[in-house]
């Protein structure tokens, strides 16, 4: 038994990654109902009615989830964010980009255990001598905002170099990517992109029919979306868009206060133009998605998914 199922009293110990626009509370439960647990996004919530409404129902129907949320000043709506997380409580927190300081204190005094995505030794010290419960090593295979060490170094290096439990993040999507990560002596697994065409995901079907379409050699990664390198399908859309910064933006990011500045608007434009590529049939394809999208054949359900990872 890894420390995720054994903590979390799972089937198997792995995470439905969160996934910004695409997580949903039905993948969530149909998480809950396959044997392992799924984290939701607080940003994939554009008001603190519509969050409290989601928690509401996972509270009601007795789901195992766990919730994320970005914990640096790119996110203006934190406080309200944290307030409702609290408010309903969940089974654990995992905090992306910034200093979990503040989440980690709020959230153990009750009693929520935190993970914190990290993607190097010095940040993972950090995050462990903060309180952290768990550290989330998100690797150079993974999808969305992907780290620079392949999983297998980074599991191993980190497992080196702190005491507390090592989830890995990134480039699962069959049994044996699974195996090869419990193998490696993993706490437990996160696993994102797979699941982007389950059936209970909401994104429209282009999304979902490229992740069926394309292939991990189709992935590249630009940083011209959120600031921070993302990796998205190579669409004739994001050929046309380019992947590579234009020399304004260049000289912007040398300047420490316009590039801080940059990087917010940069932050909510990205949002809407991904928002409106995912849910907007006719919209521009630029679509996020891992290397793992070569695991993905068909669309079906999660459940379905799960028993094709776990089982030999
Ligand atoms: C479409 C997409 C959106 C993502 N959004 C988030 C997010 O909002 N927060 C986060 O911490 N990680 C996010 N990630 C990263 C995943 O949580 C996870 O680390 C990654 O999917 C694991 O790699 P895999 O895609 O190979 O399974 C996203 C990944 C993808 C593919």
């Amino acid at each position: 038994m890894a420390y995720l199922d054994k903590k979390l009293k799972l089937k198997h110990p792995i995470i439905m990654a969160p996934m910004f626009l695409v997580s949903n509370v039905n993948m969530i439960i149909s998480a809950h109902k396959s044997g392992i647990i799924g984290c939701l996004p607080a940003h994939n919530f554009r008001t603190q009615e519509a969050l409290e409404k989601a928690l509401q129902e996972l509270t009601d129907k007795k789901i195992k989830f766990g919730m994320n949320l970005i914990v640096n000043k790119s996110n203006t709506n934190y406080e309200w964010q944290i307030e409702s997380v609290l408010k309903f409580g969940c089974d654990f927190i995992i905090t992306s980009l910034g200093n979990p300081k503040n989440t980690i204190e709020l959230a153990h005094k009750q009693n929520i255990i935190v993970f914190c995505d990290v993607t190097n030794i010095e940040y993972a010290k950090k995050c462990e001598a903060l309180g952290a419960d768990a550290v989330v090593g998100v690797s150079s295979d993974a999808g969305g905002h992907l780290g620079q060490i392949p999983s297998a170094e980074l599991t191993k290096i980190l497992k080196q170099n702190i005491d507390i439990p090592v989830l890995s993040s990134g480039g699962v999507g069959d049994y044996k990517s699974y195996h090869s990560h419990l193998k490696n002596k993993s706490d437990g697994v996160l696993i994102g992109s797979v699941f982007i065409a389950c059936t209970e995901s909401e994104v429209n079907h282009k999304y979902k029919q490229a992740m069926v379409d394309y292939t991990d050699k189709d992935i590249v990664i630009t940083s011209k979306l959120s600031g921070t390198p993302c990796t998205i399908i190579n669409t004739p859309a994001v050929q046309k868009m380019g992947t590579e910064e234009n020399w304004i933006e260049k000289i912007l990011n040398r300047n420490k206060s316009l590039k801080k500045l940059l990087k917010k608007i940069r932050f909510l434009r990205s949002w809407k133009t991904l928002e409106k590529a995912a849910f907007s049939a006719n919209y521009d394809s630029i679509w996020c998605a891992g290397k793992s999208i070569k695991y993905v054949k068909s669309i079906e359900p999660v459940k379905k998914i799960v028993e094709r990872i776990t089982k030999k």
